[in-house]
């Protein structure tokens, strides 16, 4: 089963659970965006503009890997403004004729609710159900041995 794994993070919490995921799946990892800087506050703010705009973002993942030689992807998120982010609902609209079968959401957060509703509701931008889902909460929490419990169900 060849597996490739893709984030989007702003601060590394979503690219360390990937990575991770990554490692414990022996997949590739690559990184998607749509190219802008939201680093720091400015970043935020610019985070926050986003998500409240009507229409989607051009993305891209560097280093272009053919997704088509994969037979699962696993697509890593944060949670922007009580959902997942506009960057990664972008993506998966975007690429989705691209990519293979079984998709997989990792969506992470700082609240202690999960997302699962709004993690699932991304399946009408994939177009057809998604094979998996991990709410990861962040904060103040050993999320990395979630990620690692997650790793044995796949
Ligand atoms: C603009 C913005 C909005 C956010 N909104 C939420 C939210 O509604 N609920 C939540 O739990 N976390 C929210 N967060 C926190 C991030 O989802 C959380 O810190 C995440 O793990 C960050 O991942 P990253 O480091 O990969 O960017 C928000 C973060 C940003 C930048």
């Amino acid at each position: 089963m060849k597996t490739l794994c893709l984030y989007y993070s702003r601060t590394s919490m979503t690219r360390k659970a990937m990575e991770l995921l990554a490692e414990s799946t022996g997949a590739d990892l690559y990184e998607y965006t749509d190219g802008k800087d939201r680093s720091g506050l400015l970043g935020y703010l610019g985070a926050c503009v986003a998500s409240f705009r009507k229409t989607f973002p051009k993305v891209y993942i560097k280093g272009d890997p053919d997704l088509r030689a994969y037979d699962r992807v696993l697509i890593g998120m944060p949670t922007w403004a009580e959902g997942p982010c506009v960057i990664g609902r972008a993506f998966i609209r975007q690429y989705r004729d691209e990519l293979p079968q079984d998709v997989y959401y990792v969506v992470t957060h700082m609240a202690k609710n999960d997302y699962m509703d709004k993690i699932r509701a991304m399946d009408s931008l994939l177009g057809r159900p998604s094979k998996g889902q991990l709410s990861l909460q962040t904060k103040n929490h050993d999320y990395l041995r979630d990620v690692r419990a997650f790793a044995e169900t796949l």
